[in-house]
């Protein structure tokens, strides 16, 4: 029975929250870890289950993680750490950072134990010397710099890439209220679009504010969380703290994203496919129908895009295309996928969409449905077509995807009325959310 008294146990879950890393890593020495995935709702239930406060149905929950018969505060433990490294699991955090005197290289150091994160010392091209850091000397090399709002240090050298990174934590002392304009050139040194920021600092005492709204001025399509401001004595288990935090709204804001997924194959003669329906021509620029259908959708949804792409080509003229797919078809052959959708678990609603071929989903969109499992997933269908419509591809996706949420509400739109139909679109996402 899964029953713990309830006595001492506020105190022990603070001491828990206090001194976590200590208290793992003796009993990370003792039990193995469980194989179960643990969510930030598993934390939370068993917290609220430890100090009697009302939770779900826990009944079916693996919560016993050193395996001996109670839940207790142990197991929150366990869970917690476990739940840090399944998160960090997938090593998409860079811990990147500068230090002149080794302050925020200790709280970096410290970040990249409880992330499991990369970690990149922004080094110099040329060294701060003891007479630059005096800021005393209003003429110093830090004074002239923080007052000169486009000086950029040049930096010894770069990472090559951050492209696989999500998260990148951004360490600097303060100086002069903001971050080192060095801080400066390696923001602008990398694309951060879509990334998530986490700036932190040390500091005689200034706070993080001015920093954090430079950052998110220079990178307005970054979503930069709040940061922190550590003290150069600050502990590990406040680090802990912070990270735990982080990974928490990490999680919230990644689960209520969206994705745009569309299969679209206009032709060089301005006819998407075998829909036979015009390339969409709108403000100028031109797209494939099922892709406009999917930009305003995303644009309206604040959703990500995503192309499905096919290796090889089923050919660039009307002719070509329509001899090989139906030969593709006829074979029972699917293409191969050349594009694929990064951290599909990310998404909770996902907008499928896809033009009709001969009264059916291109062969692309089976092999789609193929690599990929939306179980628990909302699905959103939509559809160009040159009048047949979904043509059955609705309850063909159901049972392709069983365990998705299919809804039958999809969108189909004549390929004559593409250029035409943003307002369309916008009344069906608004039907969708009512
Ligand atoms: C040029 C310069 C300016 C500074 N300005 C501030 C400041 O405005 N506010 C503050 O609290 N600390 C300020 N400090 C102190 C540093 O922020 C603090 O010592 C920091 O922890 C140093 O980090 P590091 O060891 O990683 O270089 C300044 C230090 C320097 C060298």
């Amino acid at each position: 029975m899964k029953r713990i008294s309830t006595l001492f146990t506020g105190i022990i879950l603070m001491l828990c929250a206090v001194f976590i890393p200590v208290s793992l890593n003796v009993s990370e020495s003792v039990h193995a870890y469980s194989k179960t995935v643990y969510t930030i709702e598993d934390i939370r239930n068993l917290q609220d289950f430890l100090v009697a406060r009302e939770t779900p149905d826990l009944s079916d929950k693996d919560y016993d993680l050193d395996g001996n018969g109670v839940w207790n505060v142990f197991d929150l433990c366990l869970m917690k750490r476990q739940f840090l490294k399944q998160s960090s699991a997938k090593n998409d955090t860079l811990v990147a950072y500068f230090s002149c005197t080794g302050n925020t290289k200790t709280i970096a150091s410290y970040l990249k134990t409880e992330t499991g994160g990369d970690t990149f010392e922004i080094i110099p091209a040329v060294p701060y010397t003891a007479d630059d850091l005096n800021y005393n000397n209003s003429s110093c090399r830090a004074n002239k710099e923080q007052n000169d709002p486009n000086a950029r240090p040049e930096i010894d050298r770069l990472p090559e890439s951050i492209e696989h990174y999500d998260v990148i934590y951004i360490g600097f002392p303060i100086w002069w209220g903001e971050e080192p304009r060095i801080i400066d050139t390696f923001l602008e040194s990398f694309d951060f679009s879509e990334k998530i920021i986490i700036p932190f600092c040390t500091s005689g005492s200034s706070g993080i504010t001015s920093s954090i709204r430079n950052i998110r001025t220079k990178c307005p399509d970054s979503t930069v969380l709040d940061g922190r401001r550590f003290s150069s004595s600050a502990s590990q288990s406040q680090i802990a703290d912070f990270v735990s935090e982080k990974k928490e709204e990490i999680e919230t804001l990644q689960k209520n994203k969206s994705l745009v997924a569309y299969f679209s194959y206009p032709l060089d003669n301005d006819v998407d496919s075998l829909a036979s329906a015009s390339v969409a021509i709108v403000d100028g620029k031109r797209y494939g129908s099922t892709e406009y259908v999917a930009s305003v959708i995303a644009e309206n949804t604040d959703s990500d895009l995503f192309q499905l792409e096919i290796e090889g080509s089923y050919g660039t003229t009307y002719s070509e295309v329509t001899t090989s797919v139906p030969e593709e078809k006829r074979n029972g052959e699917y293409p191969i996928l050349k594009t694929h959708i990064k951290n599909l678990e990310q998404y909770d609603t996902v907008y499928i969409g896809f033009p009709t071929w001969w009264s059916s989903m291109p062969q692309a969109m089976y092999a789609f449905f193929k690599e990929y499992d939306f179980s628990g997933k909302t699905i959103y269908l939509f559809n160009t077509s040159g009048g047949s419509g979904f043509a059955g591809s609705i309850n063909e996706v159901k049972k392709l995807e069983p365990n998705a949420n299919v809804t039958e509400n999809g969108l189909s739109v004549y390929w004559m009325s593409v250029d035409s139909s943003k307002q369309d679109i916008i009344s069906w996402l608004d039907s969708l959310a009512a």
